[in-house]
């Protein structure tokens, strides 16, 4: 069996799940890179929901750029040619000014969603790094664009408003040290990836580096890493794990190495939603992109309530989210996505402590509806949480509750108006809220 597929190579790494990341519901994803200055992408759907034959050549994903425009008759290709004559990609690095970027103030607006962690891209697959990362000269935002350690800025102010941080760090894909051509599905992204020695050591040392200078809590590796670092000994992934683990027992991993080892599994969007058991954390954009997309609008943006419903649906089935902001290229996080992030953190801040114990509710004694929307959670003494909403319905809603709840007591959590459990129905009249659910607690 190859080290890669051998549990027992990492088995002595396991160890029970850090209670900070255990009670951590909700955390903030950034994705800024040098495809912020284009910032153009199709708003094709949600990854999982597009078929695969369709998605590169109209990836939804911004960050994607520089693949979609070597497609050849793409409409981000034919765009490319039209608006910047086809030029370099790395021309986009020196014309991202981060003029405006204020890391204290991205801090503020992210605690006011009540997040526990944060998690910026230090390398996406377009190679570049956000910090001056060992090996990449002078490609990076130290010495190019932004003239700054973005990484360093943005851990800085996070912790400073008291949420944790972690990297993000595309080991999988790296368009700069390899020179295959364009990715056309998703068959060719696990096959064509540089997987040699000496990108396992460039990729290491980046990783180890990040983990000295930054002193993350959470290593979020993405795709896959190179085949040449998969087992035990000198430079591999083995030892990094174990070097990070001692060097901060809070740490985790996430499940994109290629191996039988993680912290906890990932799904994004609808997509990988079969790794949802055991830890696990869904991620995806406001809109249907991680990078800055200018042509999303409205329409193809999370409103605050359809965000709170979001992270309702995700942790009633035992989940976290990792919500991404697409900052501009100037370091503003646009409008649209901060009105329904202010939105959505008056509804969780509100939740978010009930939140970090509450568990799904396993006994059968209520089910979950799309129409009236409802999800339940149990709280660690026994009382059934409804998460109701009562969007269009001025008359309230009415839901069947079982089991020991059937006849308990209900009292409102958010929402001003009443609930009441009569006969095994739970009836909420609150009025349409402007930020999320109406939540109910009922006692039994
Ligand atoms: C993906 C994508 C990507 C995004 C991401 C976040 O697999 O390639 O652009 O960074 O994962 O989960």
């Amino acid at each position: 069996m190859a080290a890669t597929e051998d549990p027992t190579l990492w088995s002595d790494l396991t160890r029970p799940l850090p209670d900070w990341f255990a009670r951590a519901r909700f955390g903030i994803f950034i994705h800024w890179g040098a495809y912020a200055v284009p910032a153009w992408a199709e708003p094709t759907g949600a990854l999982g929901a597009v078929p695969d034959d369709e998605w590169f050549a109209h990836n939804p994903y911004a960050e994607w750029y520089f693949n979609t425009i070597r497609i050849e008759g793409s409409p981000a290709a034919r765009r490319h040619a039209e608006v910047y004559g086809g030029a370099p990609y790395d021309d986009f690095l020196d014309a991202w000014r981060a003029e405006r970027f204020d890391p204290a103030a991205w801090a503020e607006l992210f605690a006011a969603t009540g997040a526990s962690y944060v998690v910026p891209t230090t390398k996406h697959h377009d190679g570049i790094a956000l910090w001056d990362a060992p090996g990449t000269g002078r490609r990076n935002t130290v010495h190019r664009g932004p003239q700054r350690d973005l990484v360093g800025a943005i851990a800085e102010a996070v912790r400073a408003a008291g949420m944790r941080f972690g990297v993000y760090y595309s080991g999988g894909l790296d368009w700069s040290v390899s020179d295959f051509p364009p990715h056309r599905s998703g068959a060719e992204v696990g096959e064509l990836r540089p997987r040699d020695a000496a990108y396992n050591a460039y990729a290491l040392l980046h990783v180890r580096d990040l983990v000295d200078r930054y002193g993350p809590d959470v290593l979020w590796n993405d795709i896959n890493w190179p085949d040449a670092g998969k087992r035990d000994g000198a430079w591999s992934l083995h030892e990094l794990f174990s070097d990070f683990y001692a060097r901060n027992p809070d740490g985790v991993v996430n499940d994109r190495w290629g191996i039988p080892y993680a912290d906890y599994r990932t799904s994004e969007y609808e997509a990988g939603t079969e790794n949802e058991e055991g830890a696990w954390e869904n991620c995806r954009g406001i809109g249907f992109s991680f990078g800055y997309n200018q042509v999303e609008d409205e329409q193809s943006t999370l409103s605050g309530p359809q965000l709170s419903r979001y992270l309702g649906d995700v942790v009633s089935r035992g989940g976290r989210l990792l919500l991404n902001v697409g900052p501009t290229a100037a370091g503003e996080i646009p409008e649209i996505q901060q009105r329904s992030l202010r939105s959505f953190g008056r509804w969780h801040t509100a939740v978010r402590d009930l939140f970090a114990t509450a568990t799904p509710v396993i006994d059968g004694a209520v089910a979950p509806s799309e129409e009236p929307w409802t999800r339940w959670l149990q709280t660690p003494d026994g009382e059934l949480v409804a998460l109701v909403d009562q969007t269009d319905r001025p008359d309230g809603v009415t839901v069947a509750v079982g089991g020991p709840w059937a006849t308990g007591t209900a009292r409102l959590l958010i929402g001003e108006g009443e609930a009441t459990v009569t006969d095994g129905r739970l009836t909420v009249r609150t009025g349409a809220l402007p930020d999320g659910p109406a939540v109910v607690a009922v006692s039994r």
